[in-house]
C-alpha cells in the first residue's frame, strides 16, 4: 500500500501587538522610508512577557485542528520547527502536546531557522508515506523578539514572532497519482553557517545570545539557492515554472520574493505576500501565508502550490503540493 501525506487544515495565530516602523525608528537610528524601501516590511507583531513559542504554537494548532475537522486524540506525531524553543529542553512540541491533552504518540523540534517548516514538512511527509504515522500536526512558531538584539539596527526591523501549523493526513494512492505533497527537496551548506547565527547558546559561555548576520552575503546566497531548489521540485515532478499556481515563499524581505518571482516568471498576484505585515517570522512565515491565502480562498483544491525556503545553516528546501 503506497500513502501520500494530504493537508487537510491549516491554522495560525499572531501576538495582538503590533510594532510599525516608525515605533522601531524611536528607539534605533532608522526610518519607515529606509525599512519599507529595503525590505518591503511595514509592521511586525510582538509577543507580550508571557507569551512563548508554545503559546503562539498552541493556539495554530487548535486553529489547524478545527479547519482539519479532527480531535487532537487521533494525531500520531507533532513537529515543532523552531529556533526559539521554550526551554533549552524538553522541546517545544512536547509542551504543545501536553496543551493539547495529549500522552500518546510522539512529538518533537526540528531546528533549521528560516528553513524548518520545509525541513518539519518533510519529515512529517516521509513519516506518513513509510507508514509510520496517519496523522501528522506540523508547526512552525518564533518569538524572534527573545533573540533580537535590539539595539543592532541592521536586524532588528526585520523579524517578528508568530506561529503556523497544518494537519498532514495519509490517504491511499495508486502509482502515478499526483496529490498532495508530491515531493520536498532538503539542502543544507554548513560552511556558511557564519553568515547567520546567535552569539549564544548552551556551547558558549553567554546565555541564548542575539541574532548576527551578514545581510549582503545571506541576500545572495539566498536568491540563488531559492531558484535552485524551486527548479528541482518542479523537475522532479515534470512540470513547468508555467504551471504553479501560487507560490508561499518564506517571508524574509520583499526584494527576495521579487527576485525568485521574476526568476520563475511569476506575476505579483501568484505570490503570497505577508512580509509587510508579519515582517520574517522564521519557522513561521511559510505556514502563517499558506494558513492566510487558504482561509481568503486564493489556494483552491487541485491547484499546484510551491513553498520555499532559506535560513540559517545555511539551510534551504522547497515542498511541491497539489492542494
Ligand atoms: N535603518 C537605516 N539604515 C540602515 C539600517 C536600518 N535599519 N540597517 C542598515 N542600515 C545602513 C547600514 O548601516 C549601511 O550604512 P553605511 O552605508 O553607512 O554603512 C546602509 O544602510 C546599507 O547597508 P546594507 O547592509 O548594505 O543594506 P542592504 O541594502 O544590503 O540591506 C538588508 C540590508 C535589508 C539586511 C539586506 O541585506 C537583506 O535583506 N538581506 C537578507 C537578509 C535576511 O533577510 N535575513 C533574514 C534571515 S535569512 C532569510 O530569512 C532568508
Amino acid at each position: 500500500m503506497a500513502y501520500c501525506s494530504r493537508i487537510i487544515g491549516t491554522g495560525s495565530h499572531l501576538p495582538e501587538r503590533i510594532v510599525t516602523n516608525a515605533e522601531l525608528a524611536q528607539t534605533v537610528d532608522t526610518s519607515d522610508e529606509w525599512i519599507v524601501d529595503r525590505t518591503g516590511i511595514r509592521e511586525r507583531r510582538i509577543a507580550h512577557k508571557g507569551e512563548t513559542t508554545a503559546a503562539l504554537a498552541f493556539q495554530a494548532a487548535e486553529n489547524a485542528l478545527e479547519a482539519a475537522g479532527i480531535s487532537a486524540q487521533e494525531l500520531d506525531l507533532i513537529i515543532v520547527a523552531t529556533t526559539t524553543p521554550d526551554n533549552t529542553f524538553p522541546s517545544t512540541a512536547t509542551k504543545v502536546q501536553a496543551m493539547l491533552g495529549l500522552d500518546t504518540g510522539a512529538a518533537f523540534d526540528v531546528q533549521a531557522v528560516c528553513s524548518g517548516f520545509i525541513y518539519a514538512l518533510s519529515i512529517g511527509d516521509n513519516f506518513i508515506r513509510a507508514g509510520q504515522a496517519k496523522k501528522v500536526l506540523v508547526i512552525g512558531a518564533e518569538v524572534f523578539s527573545r533573540i533580537i538584539d535590539w539595539e543592532d539596527r541592521t536586524t532588528c526591523v526585520l523579524f517578528g514572532d508568530g506561529a503556523g501549523a497544518v494537519v498532514l493526513q495519509a490517504e491511499e494512492v495508486k502509482a502515478g497519482d499526483k496529490v498532495g505533497i508530491l515531493s520536498t527537496h532538503l539542502h543544507s551548506d554548513g560552511k556558511l553557517r557564519d553568515l547567520l547565527y546567535t552569539d549564544g547558546g548552551p556551547g558558549t559561555n553567554s546565555t541564548v545570545g542575539h541574532v548576527r548576520m551578514l545581510g549582503r552575503e545571506v541576500f545572495r546566497h539566498a536568491v540563488t539557492n531559492l531558484a535552485a531548489v524551486v527548479d528541482e521540485a518542479l523537475a522532479a515532478n515534470g512540470y513547468e515554472k508555467s504551471d504553479i499556481d501560487w507560490l508561499v515563499p518564506h517571508q524574509a524581505n520583499k526584494r527576495i520574493l521579487d527576485g525568485t518571482a521574476k526568476k520563475l516568471g511569476l506575476s505579483e498576484d501568484r505570490v503570497v505576500i505577508t512580509v509587510d505585515r508579519h515582517a520574517n517570522t522564521s519557522a513561521a512565515s511559510v505556514p502563517l501565508a499558506l494558513d492566510e491565502a487558504v482561509r481568503d480562498g486564493r489556494i483552491k483544491k487541485g491547484q499546484l502550490v510551491l513553498m520555499e525556503a532559506m535560513g540559517g545553516g545555511l539551510t534551504w528546501g522547497a515542498a511541491l503540493v497539489r492542494w
